[in-house]
């Protein structure tokens, strides 16, 4: 459990680069290994939550390696030839993983332990179970839906037509990756937009599949028993990494920091909408497409933010992005409001009581609402932050710590947490990037 203590250390300056994305990582490694040929992915985010995703796509048969340049090559298994993995998949830290690749074992004959870490076993798994189920799986869970479970998978599964009854990305790609092996059409209906990085590659790689909305929901139709075909995947930079320099950045004076190659999906991109609409200075420069998504570099200099009631409608683009943006309340004039954000509670820690708590400890002034954070911000002054021998409680979950180090940028006595050992799930680098950046 490596503690440490985040200072105040000056502007942000220069130009960094954030790893790969997260999500976008994650599928390419199960896309390529279920292609049948070689593909190669350029930026892959070579964090744990990515190679736990990487172990288990060997497990099913596709051979994968690093190579020297930094690429990695994928051989393909191909889709309905998978291997049954002889041991137990272990998932680690990884709610992606783990539902992503519950939806490829729910359509293959075969069985698949799926384990993970105290974090990753204490999160819901019906919202998968459910559609897999009707599909045809069949799926034995501990009580109350969670790790360890077991798949039994059918082939052929079933097509179905299923309506997601909470917004989740994770659980419309468990569906979409089922329907790859299963005959005929599958349809998920989206009331509400997710990220859609699965449907975007996964017609990169030859998967037959069509979007259109009905009555104002998202719906997308999948072509079965597909024929993945091997590709080049390029990834870019992850905007939920981004987070934490742009929010640093806005928040402590005399930043001016340029983070490159930024992916802006705009189902991801909720974070610079409400970053900009507290007043913080971010431009878009090269606006490009890389991969099949778009992504500009993001220019961030400090501002002084103000509070903001954030609306609802945003929060499935900036899922990940609350814990970062707490902290640039905290820091902000006036009072921001957050609402609808019920999922916070259930990812890699309750992200609403985690962060209250932490934000509490560093001396901001915060109160719990039922599914939401009302922060008093300081006007820009810093925070106290936290006292001798007491820290943040992390709670496995990568993104606190990293959100409460950047409150550690801007407070007087530092912020100290408790284990910064799960930042490395998603942003290896993140501690080094950030000493460079402050001390040019
Ligand atoms: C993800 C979807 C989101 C997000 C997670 C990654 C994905 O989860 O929080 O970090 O890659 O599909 P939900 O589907 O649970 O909202």
């Amino acid at each position: 459990m490596p503690a440490k203590t985040f200072i105040a250390s000056g502007p942000l300056k220069g130009r960094i680069q954030v790893p790969g994305d997260k999500s976008i990582s994650h599928r390419a490694l199960m896309f390529a290994g279920l292609a049948v040929g070689t593909s190669r992915i350029t930026g892959l985010l070579e964090g744990e939550d990515v190679l736990a995703t990487a172990a288990a796509m060997r497990q099913f048969g596709a051979s994968i390696a690093r190579e020297d340049d930094g690429s990695w090559r994928v051989e393909g298994a191909g889709l309905g030839s998978l291997l049954e993995p002889r041991t137990h998949l272990d998932m680690g830290n990884s709610g992606t993983s783990t539902r992503l690749l519950m939806g490829l074992a729910a359509s293959h004959a075969m069985t698949c332990v799926f384990t993970g870490d105290a974090s990753l076993s204490g999160r819901p798994m019906n919202r998968v179970i459910a559609p897999l189920a009707q599909m045809g799986a069949q799926i034995e869970a501990a009580s109350g839906g969670t790790l360890p479970l077991m798949v039994r998978g059918l082939t052929p599964a079933v097509p179905i037509t299923y309506r997601l009854p909470i917004a989740s990305a994770q659980v419309k790609s468990a569906v979409l990756i089922a329907a790859l092996n299963t005959p005929g059409i599958t349809r998920v209906i989206e009331p509400v937009a997710t990220r859609d990085h699965t449907e975007r590659m996964l017609a990169g790689f030859g998967a037959r599949l069509e979007t259109g909305e009905e009555n104002g929901e998202r719906v997308i139709a999948l072509h079965g028993e597909a024929d993945l075909a091997p590709m080049d995947v390029c990834v870019p930079g992850d905007p939920s990494s981004a987070a934490f320099f742009l929010v640093a950045a806005s928040i402590v004076p005399g930043s001016d920091l340029t983070i490159a190659n930024v992916g802006l999906n705009p189902t991801r991109a909720g974070i610079v909408t409400a970053l900009r609409q507290m007043g913080a200075d971010i431009t878009e420069d090269n606006p490009r497409e890389v991969g099949g998504e778009p992504v500009a570099d993001l220019r961030v200099r400090h501002a002084n933010l103000a509070g903001i009631d954030v609306d609802p409608a945003i929060v499935p683009s900036m899922i990940d992005e609350f814990p970062a943006l707490f902290v640039a309340a905290a820091l902000a004039r006036g009072t921001t409001r957050t609402s609808g954000l019920a999922e916070l509670r259930v990812k890699e820690s309750d992200r609403i009581a985690v962060m209250a708590r932490a934000l509490a400890l560093a001396g901001a002034r915060v109160e719990e609402t039922e599914n939401g954070l009302t922060i008093h911000g300081t006007g820009g002054d810093p925070l106290p932050g936290t006292r001798e021998g007491a820290s943040v409680a992390t709670e496995l979950d990568h993104r606190i710590a990293m959100s409460m180090g950047v409150a550690g940028l801007a407070s007087t006595r530092g912020v100290q947490v408790d284990d910064t050992a799960p930042i490395a799930t998603s942003f290896p680098d993140f501690i080094p990037l950030l000493e460079r950046a402050s001390s040019r």
